[in-house]
């Protein structure tokens, strides 16, 4: 029993050392921590089980018969996050740089099953270089089996993907699959072919990091919707995300104890300038609405024309999406309706309600916004709105103008409360192009048409550019005071708990995607 023991051992600290010594020193000197560190970091101390700690590849071709590491580049088993379990597998680049090989995938696959079986979140660290070049298409099956067990748990269980290394090939669709990507800057590339394939294809000469760097997939791509500054953040970061979201689709929403103190929040009227044309920021009214700072915004670099993120009111998770007066005026436009979309999706397929704070001028016309499919992209937000089933409230804070209005979690839609300040205007469009518009006969014969026109906006302003119209069909609950909209809010989602919402039967729907 002894010499067996001793042999166990043996291979569990050759296991620990991945691909030796020097190859963690090197991962080290770029600023990188290895696989079991960054498992070390992400779980509550003493909470790892691993899982396959043994398993080796199965490969003989190209001399791999001689080159066999415990646990095949892949560290994989469950643990817990502040309390809350999780399944885990982190790539090791120390061995055959994290490259996936049919073994590894299937250690991956495993805990994949086991997130799904156990209704909990299943987390990625990923650092590969793609499938194992010396396994061909064993080791491309291998990434279908992980892309296929993706798509069966995505809307079941959470699924966050961490980049911490280069990605490359295969090793990037799988996180593009799952709900969230945090890339770490410098240190982390995503890309389907490397820049020396791109110089071959198209004669492009791109580095790493302009290509798929963090920067890159956080601000044009879209494709990460968090960054951090380094291994230890990026990590932290995961941690906080998965505070806001329940374990599976059936979970109820995380909540923090809180206690019910005076809610009013009198800045928040002084947040809408007196010019309707002037902008502001609306993380401001976000602040003075949610628990004091516990906005996580994402995709925070990306489509900056429309805000999106977790938040907690009253110790509960909700999700907010919010136009953004500084960007663009708010206006709705092709990324900002995907980015909107995502988000709605992500939080009805796990329970989060949803907080829609609107200030839009409309979609912005053009040429490139019509050549980018602004009619299908747009219609991907009225979609996810239209068929979300959490609870669902509006605030309308100034603009709520032409089609952007019924968008923007109107009634008409299915939200469930809409609210709106005094300051709100609901209408077909702004009072001067309406005007021009509607009194261009009148204008024109006018002796003084500049007066003319002053005079039809002013006319046009007062019957339509407040919410009372709106209020006056229902079609808005209630005209609030700001400085009551954080009290109103907590009251309203506390009336909204028990919502029930059945949609019609069918397989499913189909997203103009
Ligand atoms: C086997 C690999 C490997 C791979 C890296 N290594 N990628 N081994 N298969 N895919 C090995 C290297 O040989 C090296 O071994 C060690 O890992 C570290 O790699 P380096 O190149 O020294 O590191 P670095 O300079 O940091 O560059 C990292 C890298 C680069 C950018 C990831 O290695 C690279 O470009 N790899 C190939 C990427 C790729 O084209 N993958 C296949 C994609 S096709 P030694 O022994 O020297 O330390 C694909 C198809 C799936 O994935 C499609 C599904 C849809």
């Amino acid at each position: 029993m002894d010499k067996k023991w001793s042999i166990l051992q043996q291979k569990r600290i050759e296991a620990q050392l991945g691909g030796g010594q020097k190859r963690i020193d090197a991962q080290h000197k770029k600023g990188k921590l290895t696989a079991r560190e960054r498992v070390h970091f992400l779980l509550d101390p003493d909470s790892f089980e691993e899982i396959g700690q043994l398993v080796t590849h199965r490969s003989t071709d190209f001399g791999l018969e001689n080159e066999i590491y415990y646990g095949d580049g892949v560290i994989t088993g469950y643990g817990t996050v502040n309390g809350r379990l999780i399944y885990v597998f982190a790539q090791d680049f120390t061995v055959f740089g994290g490259s996936l090989s049919e073994t590894h995938a299937e250690k991956i696959c495993k805990i994949m099953d086991l997130a799904m079986k156990n209704g909990a979140p299943c987390v990625g660290l990923n650092d590969s270089g793609g499938a194992r070049i010396q396994e061909g298409v064993n080791s491309l099956g291998g990434y279908a089996d992980i892309f296929y067990r993706n798509v069966l748990s995505s809307g079941v269980i959470p699924q966050i993907s961490a980049i911490m290394g280069p990605c490359a090939g295969g090793a990037v669709y799988s996180p593009a699959i799952t709900d969230f990507i945090l890339m770490v800057e410098h240190t982390s590339y995503m890309f389907v072919t490397g820049p020396n394939v791109v110089k071959t294809v198209t004669n492009e000469e791109v580095t790493s990091e302009q290509l798929g760097g963090a920067q890159t997939h956080a601000s044009k791509s879209g494709v990460t919707h968090l960054t951090a500054i380094n291994d230890i953040d990026c990590i932290e970061k995961v941690k906080q995300l998965l505070s806001y979201i329940p374990q599976n689709c059936e979970d109820t929403t995380p909540r923090v104890p809180y206690t019910m103190q005076d809610e009013y929040r009198p800045d928040l009227s002084k947040v809408i300038p007196d010019n309707a044309n002037q902008p502001y920021d609306m993380r401001e009214v976000i602040a003075g609405i949610v628990d004091n700072e516990s906005f996580m915004e994402i995709h925070e670099q990306y489509a900056e024309n429309i805000v999106v993120g977790f938040a907690r009111l009253a110790g509960r998770s909700i999700g907010i999406v919010a136009n953004q007066p500084i960007s663009l005026a708010g206006v709705l436009d092709v990324e900002s309706s995907k980015k909107g979309a995502r988000f709605v999706r992500f939080c009805d397929c796990f329970n989060i309600p949803l907080l829609v704070l609107v200030d839009v001028p409309g979609f912005l016309p053009g040429t490139d916004q019509e050549w980018h499919g602004i009619i299908t992209n747009g219609a991907k937000l009225l979609y996810a709105f239209s068929e979300a089933t959490v609870p669902r409230v509006t605030l309308i804070t100034r603009k709520a103008y032409g089609g952007a209005y019924d968008v923007m979690n109107s009634k008409h839609i299915g939200a469930d409360m809409n609210f709106a300040w005094p300051t709100a205007e609901i209408a077909v469009m702004g009072a001067k192009g309406a005007s021009e518009i509607i009194f261009k006969q009148e204008i024109s014969k006018s002796a003084h048409p500049a007066a003319k026109l002053a005079e039809k906006e002013a006319e046009y302003a007062e019957k339509f550019a407040n919410p009372y119209r709106a209020a006056s069909r229902g079609f808005i609950d209630e005209v609030i005071h700001p400085s009551e909209s954080r009290r109103k809010l907590i009251k309203t989602y506390a009336m909204l708990e028990n919502k029930v919402v059945k949609l019609p039967k069918k397989k499913h729907g189909n997203i103009p995607l």
